[in-house]
């Protein structure tokens, strides 16, 4: 079995990690991504690797765009975002420094620099400027600062950082500009009990609300809540007293972080996620054969009413054709029973008010995940060649996991009857 995957962006070898600098400009999309080219454990220094789309549904690999080449990223160029201004795109990113010595690269021996690099075409990069350094972070925060999102409102350059306090809470640091080159701190927002450090924060608007984004490390797992090692999840932000909801999950599945958002050409606002997890207790078996990991499909987001995010993938359907991508579609309008369905040996079964799906030797490790939820409405499950995206609901929850079948899997149901459609082919 090939595990190359068809419709989802992959490294050309090596290693990817975070979606990056999404943005529209000028007739193309840009999809850029943490990238350690030459090693697919992802030891060697993070670069910026370079994907464009007509679409979002073609791509094209353009290669490298930064790597770590100035002293003030010269252990790595972490996750950023991409603006479009005035004709211009304009690139923020974390320029990661460990100074060599004895020390504990949280409170000491680390810089995490903001750089800012402005693009004429998407292709050719100024050079990298130095906006922000750990002198300019309020007193109680680590070196742990990182993945500047940046945004333009009321004229205004705001940005979001992701950071570790001293005392190991997680937050976002809000930043403001009136010129891309000078910016500084308005405030800082946490929540209680949210793990140590926040990574890769978003701010968004969605159906006339505001969303803070975050990735959250440290939090205490449970049976329905927060199964991963790392989470990635969404607060309401209550805008005049810099303030948050709960947070809720953006995906239940095995391999789902770091995700970023963007609006498109029609002004829809369209995320994209890393399918992958740092420090899991399950494996990619891509790596013995030269590159791990893969992006998310982009996802439409929408607001329903009672404040969840649903995320819809843009794909588009025709034909099945075997050994091709694939998905698995099931309409239930009456009340029903528990079901199963397989694909291969990834088991997707509901009972009790609970979804949970789980493995056998495809999962390479990984167990069971689950959901819980009353009824369920309609699921879409999108199978490429090494991962399954499973839509419940309309996207109300989405379970995203890599899984590694010796054949192509085949579909089997008992307690429902689902159709099976062709993805995206030519
Ligand atoms: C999230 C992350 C970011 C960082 C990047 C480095 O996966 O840890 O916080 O900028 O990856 O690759």
């Amino acid at each position: 079995m090939d595990w190359h995957q068809k419709i989802h962006l992959e490294p050309p070898e090596g290693w990817m990690n975070d979606p990056n600098g999404l943005c529209f400009f000028e007739g193309l999309y840009h999809v850029f991504f943490q990238y350690s080219p030459g090693s697919a454990d992802g030891t060697t220094k993070r670069c910026w690797g370079h994907f464009v789309s007509p679409d979002l549904k073609w791509f094209e690999y353009k290669g490298i765009v930064f790597r770590p080449d100035i002293p003030e990223d010269s252990d790595g160029a972490f996750s950023g975002s991409a603006v479009v201004k005035d004709g211009k795109m304009h690139i923020f990113y974390t320029g990661n420094v460990e100074h060599p010595g004895n020390y504990d690269y949280i409170n000491e021996g680390r810089e995490g620099n903001q750089i800012h690099v402005v693009s004429p075409d998407g292709f050719e990069m100024s050079p990298k400027k130095v906006i922000l350094k750990n002198r300019d972070y309020p007193d109680d925060c680590s070196c742990h600062v990182r993945d500047p999102k940046v945004w333009i409102e009321d004229g205004k350059w705001k940005m979001v950082l992701g950071a570790r306090t001293k005392d190991d809470r997680g937050e976002v640091l809000f930043f403001e500009a009136a010129d891309p080159d000078d910016w500084h701190f308005v405030r800082s927002v946490t929540a209680p009990d949210m793990g140590y450090m926040w990574e890769c924060p978003d701010l968004f608007e969605l159906g006339g609300k505001t969303f803070l984004a975050v990735c959250p490390q440290g939090l205490d797992h449970e049976e329905f809540k927060y199964q991963n090692t790392f989470s990635s999840g969404y607060f309401s932000f209550d805008r005049d007293n810099y303030s948050v909801s709960d947070l809720e999950e953006f995906d239940y599945g095995f391999d789902f972080y770091a995700p970023q958002t963007f609006l498109d050409a029609n002004g829809d606002r369209i995320l994209i996620g890393w399918m992958g997890m740092g420090d899991s207790r399950y494996s990619n078996p891509t790596t013995s054969l030269g590159w791990q990991h893969c992006l998310t499909i982009p996802r439409r987001l929408e607001l329903e009413e009672d404040g969840r995010i649903c995320q819809i993938p843009l794909v588009d359907y025709c034909e099945y054709k075997e050994g091709e991508p694939f998905a698995v579609v099931l309409d239930q309008n009456e009340e029903q029973g528990p079901f199963t369905i397989c694909v291969g040996d990834a088991v997707l079964r509901f009972e009790n008010e609970v979804l949970s799906l789980s493995f056998g030797s495809s999962g390479c490790g990984r167990d069971i995940r689950k959901v819980r939820c009353s009824r369920i409405r309609d699921l879409k499950i999108l199978v490429d060649s090494s991962s399954l995206e499973i839509f419940i609901n309309g996207g109300r929850f989405v379970m995203s996991s890599r899984f590694y079948p010796d054949n192509i899997p085949s579909v089997e149901c008992c307690g429902c009857s689902a159709d099976i459609a062709g993805i995206l082919c030519s």
